[in-house]
């Protein structure tokens, strides 16, 4: 076994949450300001730069490319000298992303034909998410690319100044932020016009960012659920400064910790509330939750509000699935609120849990079961059934929001969790442990 997974939590049963805390910022947002503040002309500075394992991996790439990247100092200040659409170097090394699917996937796009040729690679876990999906399109627009037969990485992308791209119009197979962003980031270096058709909505990010960088694009919605986004190659960015609201999905054990756990009555200040971002919201109010928010606003060209949460009992429900993809990433949370309704809670249309950092759907079920929980997992979903946890240990087989869900559902549980295996908490939340115990959870590591 190696250091990192000899990581453990323990949390003690029972306590609730309270006070006012503020969430690491932003995981997407803080990959997007370093790419594209890289690239762009002028010097930026990002304030609440998430310093996670993830994207320190993107800013160390960058770095590695010849970009000089000052910080981030201990309040997450981060200043970039932008060197322009066409002034990144090859790397001396492979760019070792590694456990950031984000980073990977974004950079394909992005890196597919910068005049040198690079190899990206990353962990265990990364190693064995599919690429293709991005591979695909990009190679589609003229790119070179080499992987293995299992459509993973480590991605050989190859660029010797002769290479062009040519914009495409294509839609994607699945909803997918990353896909997208992949996709619009090569049409910004391919000849013509670059369009995406989502089938659903998902973050937009990349597209409000550009834009706040000077780039034209247009977005135009097809029906109620798909959009096309377009752009043309060859413009350039100028720099902006960007300020990282917290991470909603960060934001999301507390959310779940703070209803489920009777007296609670906590603020998460700062987080933003992109409507592509809040479907954690919208399904924990359908289970009953009360979330208040409060001094909404806009920063940066992203609205931010302070969230209030305080302990309500929930009841099952069958998630709508167009919420889905607005809370792709919060469904390991959302199970453990499941977990602790009142009756059963049906998640369908959410296949693309299988391939993120662990498969979700299995992780998350495999634990509720040995904590007592009577539950199973379906091709596309879950099926849950509410009841109460007991004691036991379970894996989170190195996957972050698995880790962070299992010790919010110590706050209902008859005894202690152990959870193994946590060491990638720090991909997205370093100082989880210390905030959460600020808070009133009771979770050691
Ligand atoms: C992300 C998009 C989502 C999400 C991931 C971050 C992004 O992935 O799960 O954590 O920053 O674009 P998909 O694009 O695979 O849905």
């Amino acid at each position: 076994m190696s250091y990192e997974q000899s990581i453990s939590f323990i949390a003690q049963p029972g306590g609730c949450l309270t006070g006012q805390i503020r969430v690491p910022g932003d995981k997407s947002i803080s990959h997007r300001s370093i790419m594209l503040g890289s690239l762009s002309e002028g010097t930026m500075t990002i304030s609440g730069f998430l310093q996670g394992e993830d994207s320190l991996a993107t800013l160390k790439a960058f770095r590695s490319m010849g970009v000089e990247i000052n910080g981030p100092d201990d309040n997450g200040k981060v200043i970039i000298h932008g060197v322009g659409m066409h002034g990144l170097k090859k790397p001396e090394t492979d760019l070792d992303l590694g456990n950031s699917g984000t980073s990977m996937r974004l950079l394909t796009g992005l890196l597919s034909v910068q005049g040198f040729d690079l190899t990206l690679s990353g962990d265990h876990s990364l190693s064995s998410r599919p690429m293709k999906r991005v591979t695909d399109p990009v190679i589609q627009m003229g790119a070179v690319i080499e992987f293995n037969e299992k459509g993973t990485a480590p991605l050989n992308i190859y660029s010797d100044g002769n290479n062009q791209l040519k914009g495409i119009a294509y839609t994607l197979p699945m909803a997918s932020a990353q896909v997208k962003s992949c996709v619009l980031l090569a049409g910004l270096y391919a000849q013509g016009e670059t369009c995406v058709i989502e089938p659903a909505p998902t973050r937009d990010h990349t597209e409000r960012m550009l834009q706040g960088f000077g780039y034209p694009l247009q977005v135009n919605r097809l029906d109620e659920q798909r959009s096309k986004i377009c752009l043309k190659g060859g413009g350039k960015l100028i720099a902006c400064d960007i300020d990282v609201p917290s991470d909603i999905s960060s934001a999301a054990f507390f959310m779940v910790g703070a209803s489920i756990a009777e007296g609670s009555d906590i603020t998460l200040n700062h987080v933003g509330i992109n409507p592509t971002r809040t479907g954690i919201i919208n399904i924990l109010r359908e289970m009953g939750a009360d979330i208040t928010l409060s001094d909404e606003k806009e920063v940066g060209g992203e609205p931010v509000a302070d969230i209030r949460i305080r302990y309500a009992p929930l009841h099952g429900i069958h998630i709508p699935e167009d919420q889905v993809p607005l809370a792709i990433d919060e469904f390991p949370a959302i199970s453990i609120a499941a977990a602790c309704a009142s009756g059963q809670t049906v998640l369908t249309g959410a296949e693309e849990l299988r391939v993120k950092e662990s498969d979700r759907i299995q992780a998350m079920i495999d634990g509720m079961k040995i904590l007592g929980i009577d539950c199973e997992g379906t091709k596309d979903g879950m099926i849950i059934n509410g009841g109460e946890f007991s004691s036991g240990t379970v894996n989170s087989l190195g996957d972050h929001r698995i880790a962070m869900s299992f010790a919010m559902a110590a706050l209902n549980a008859k005894g202690s969790i152990t959870i193994k295996d946590c060491a990638n908490v720090n991909t997205s939340f370093p100082n989880f442990v210390s905030l959460a115990q600020s808070t009133g959870l009771k979770v050691s590591s």
